[in-house]
């Protein structure tokens, strides 16, 4: 088992599948991190999507790939129940209500136990093991415990609930000693980084323990990637496709996203009907083209958000469209990264009405896509990208009136002003891009780093 020294462990492994062969998964977190693992002849330790197979360690792309199995009964019980159906909807605001299976977390501190062991087989002495999101929040206490000569960092890619909705959890101080195992631990906004203390205050046991940095990381995207594809007469050929099979309507407002409970797909669309009823859109010339990626589909709650969303794009292309004029374009399926960037020029109006998100990268691309042709972004105020993209029209989801004025102030927005607020944002999302992030973090987890304001 050779030894790195440096190490990321996350629930998913950077690849995917493809029939015999794997090939790169798409998504910023990979093209950051890749980079790094490759540079310091690094391992990447995570689950291949698979189950009940034991694939040993494989090179790809200049990295090490270490698979960490899971049964289809494992895949049940940490993965569909414990990280997805409790921790999931807990750290979402309680958008559906969580089941505390102690069976399921049992499943979740097995497999955070495998996990753990694995980095702690493969780290060289005083190697950096970096650990990603909830799937495996006690791992870094794990770790520690096995190898006190590692620095171990954790990122949660998702919300950290306040304290009142956290203390539900019956597990709640095991996750809080297993993060505080880490020497950083990063979060999305200030926010979350203020919840975590809250929580540490309330429910860990070990007050001596040396505190950690506990501080927010706002994550971001490949801006380089996105600009490139953006700028490709290929993807600019699909753009303009796409408008024309659409009958080049005047407004094509976008909706994309993993067909996913926290989004609030439900209320956009709730809206644009609104939107259409009072004469505020015209349905001669808007279409509203919604792709829902598929995800999680073992889970009864997402299948029940499935059936809500095509009811309801039913009901208003039943009310609105004409023969041979559809309104709502609605497609679950994935895209292509180059077809994504496309749907991003396609679009005049991106629509980001997340009940609670982490970050939501969909708003920083399509900025990053369209730095200099214009557009407006609808971005609610519960994803962690409004607290860097204050030139959007930020929304309250919950607020249908409110979201309807959002959404037709977007859809009127005089065409110099959304060129201004869209370049401006894309400048942001540019200085702070995926590995200004990375270099961030990584900074702050070297031993040399003065241990920030951590208890706050
Ligand atoms: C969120 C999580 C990621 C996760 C992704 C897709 O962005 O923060 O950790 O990988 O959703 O979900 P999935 O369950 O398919 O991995």
């Amino acid at each position: 088992n050779p030894e790195h020294s440096f190490i990321v462990l996350a629930n998913r492994l950077p690849v995917d599948r493809c029939e015999d062969t794997w090939q790169a998964a798409p998504g910023g977190l990979v093209s950051a991190l890749a980079p790094m693992v490759r540079a310091e002849r690094g391992a990447w330790l995570g689950w291949t999507g698979g189950f009940d197979e034991t694939i040993p360690p494989f090179e790809f792309d200049q990295m090490s790939l270490v698979p960490v199995p899971l049964t289809e009964a494992e895949h049940r019980t940490y993965y569909e129940g414990f990280s997805n159906g409790v921790l999931w909807p807990l750290y979402h605001d309680l958008i559906v209500t969580p089941q505390y299976h102690r069976t399921w977390w049992r499943a979740y501190e097995a497999i955070n136990s495998r996990f753990a062991q694995a980095a702690v087989r493969s780290a060289a002495f005083g190697a950096t093991i970096w650990v990603h999101d909830y799937h495996l929040q006690l791992v870094p206490h794990m770790i520690r415990l096995l190898r006190p000569d590692v620095r171990i960092g954790f990122f949660n890619h998702i919300p950290f609930p306040p304290v009142e909705l956290f203390g539900q959890l019956p597990w709640r101080r095991e996750v809080v000693e297993g993060l505080l195992g880490a020497d950083v631990i990063g979060f999305q906004r200030n926010s979350d980084a203020e919840n975590f203390r809250a929580a540490v205050r309330k429910f860990a046991v070990d007050a001596d323990a040396p505190p950690p940095l506990i501080e927010a990381f706002p994550i971001s995207i490949d801006t380089e990637a996105i600009r490139q594809a953006a700028d490709s007469e290929a993807v600019a050929r699909t753009a303009t496709q796409i408008r024309r099979d659409l009958g080049d309507p005047d407004i094509l407002m976008l909706g994309i996203d993993r067909l996913d409970y926290t989004k609030g797909i439900p209320h956009r669309l709730r809206a644009f009907d609104e939107l259409l009823d009072d004469d505020l859109l015209s349905p001669q010339t808007t279409n509203f083209l919604q792709v829902a990626v598929p995800s999680r589909e073992g889970i009864a709650a997402y299948q029940d958000l499935r059936d809500e969303v095509e009811r309801l794009v039913g009901r208003i292309n039943g009310r609105f469209a004409t023969l041979g004029r559809g309104i709502v374009q609605y497609s679950h399926h994935s895209y292509s990264f180059e077809d994504t960037v496309a749907l991003y020029l396609a679009a005049d109006v991106l629509v980001v009405s997340s009940l609670r998100d982490g970050m939501n990268l969909v708003a920083k691309e399509f900025v990053t896509a369209r730095r200099n042709r214009g557009g407006a972004l609808v971005l609610s105020e519960f994803a962690g990208a409004a607290d860097e993209l204050e030139q959007a029209t930020i929304v309250n989801p919950h607020d249908i009136s409110g979201l309807k004025t959002g959404m037709h102030q977007a859809a009127s927005l005089d065409t110099v002003q959304a060129r201004e607020r869209i370049a401006a944002m894309a400048a942001t999302v540019e200085d702070h891009d995926v590995h200004h992030w990375a270099q961030r973090f990584l900074t702050a987890l070297q031993p040399s780093a003065p241990l920030g304001p951590a208890m706050g």
